[in-house]
C-alpha cells in the first residue's frame, strides 16, 4: 500500500480497498449548536471531504457547502451520495487553492491528522487565506501523542501556538462519539480568524 498520505494515491487505495477507519461520524450537538447559530447562507468549506459524510447535515443547516477532496476515489463516493444535493463538489488540492477569502466557516474532520506533520504551516497559512476575518475553523482535531500515522496527534498547546498567531481559541471539548481510530480523542475545537 501507498505509504506517504501526502498523495492522492495514498488514499485512493484506501477507498478501493474498503480500508476507511475514520468513517462513520456524525453530527453532534456541540456542533450541531454552532453550525445552526451561523447566518443562513453562510460559506462553508470541507476539506478532505472523503466520502462526504458531514455534507448533508450542513447544507441541511442552512450553509453553502463546498467540499472538496484529491481523491478520485472519495470523490467518486461523495458524488454517488449527493446526486440530489445542492452542495458544490470538486476533486481538487486544499494547498492549491486561490488566497481568496471567500468563507465564513471551514468545517474540519480528520483531514489535520492525515496530513504529514511537515505540512502543518502549510495548512495554516492555506487557512488563513482563505477564511474570512471574524471567520471561523471548527471542526474535529485529534488531540494525542501519536506523531507516526495517520492519523497523526497533536495537543492543544502545539495547536495554539501553530494557530494562534491568525486565530483565537474559542471552545476545546470532547466529542461525544468518539470513532476507535482515533481512542476516544477528538475534540471538537473552534478557531475564529482574527
Ligand atoms: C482521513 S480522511 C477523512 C475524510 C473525511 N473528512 C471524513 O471524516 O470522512 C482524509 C481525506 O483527506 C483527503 N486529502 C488529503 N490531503 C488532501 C489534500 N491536500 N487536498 C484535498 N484532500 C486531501 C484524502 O483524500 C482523504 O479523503
Amino acid at each position: 500500500m501507498a505509504q506517504d498520505s501526502s498523495l492522492p494515491d495514498f488514499w485512493d487505495v484506501r477507498y478501493q480497498q474498503g480500508v476507511t477507519p475514520w468513517e462513520g461520524a456524525c453530527e453532534d450537538e456541540q456542533m450541531g449548536r454552532f453550525v445552526r447559530a451561523l447566518p443562513s447562507g453562510s460559506r462553508v468549506l470541507l476539506p478532505g471531504c472523503g466520502s462526504a459524510s458531514d455534507v448533508r447535515w450542513l447544507v441541511a443547516a442552512g450553509l453553502q457547502v463546498d467540499a472538496i477532496d484529491f481523491s478520485r476515489e472519495a470523490i467518486q463516493r461523495a458524488a454517488a451520495v449527493l446526486q440530489d444535493c445542492p452542495a458544490r463538489l470538486w476533486q481538487a488540492d486544499f494547498f492549491a487553492l486561490p488566497a481568496v477569502p471567500l468563507y465564513d466557516l471551514v468545517f474540519e474532520r480528520a483531514f489535520l491528522c492525515a496530513l504529514p506533520p511537515r505540512l502543518w504551516e502549510d495548512y495554516t497559512h492555506k487557512m488563513q487565506q482563505i477564511i474570512k476575518p471574524g471567520g471561523y475553523l471548527a471542526g474535529v482535531f485529534f488531540l494525542a501523542e501519536k506523531p507516526k500515522g495517520p492519523p497523526f496527534g497533536s495537543s492543544r498547546e502545539a495547536l495554539v501556538q501553530l494557530f494562534g498567531p491568525h486565530f483565537s481559541l474559542l471552545e476545546c471539548q470532547p466529542v461525544d462519539a468518539a470513532l476507535p481510530v482515533f481512542s476516544g480523542q477528538e475534540f471538537w475545537m473552534v478557531w475564529q480568524r482574527k
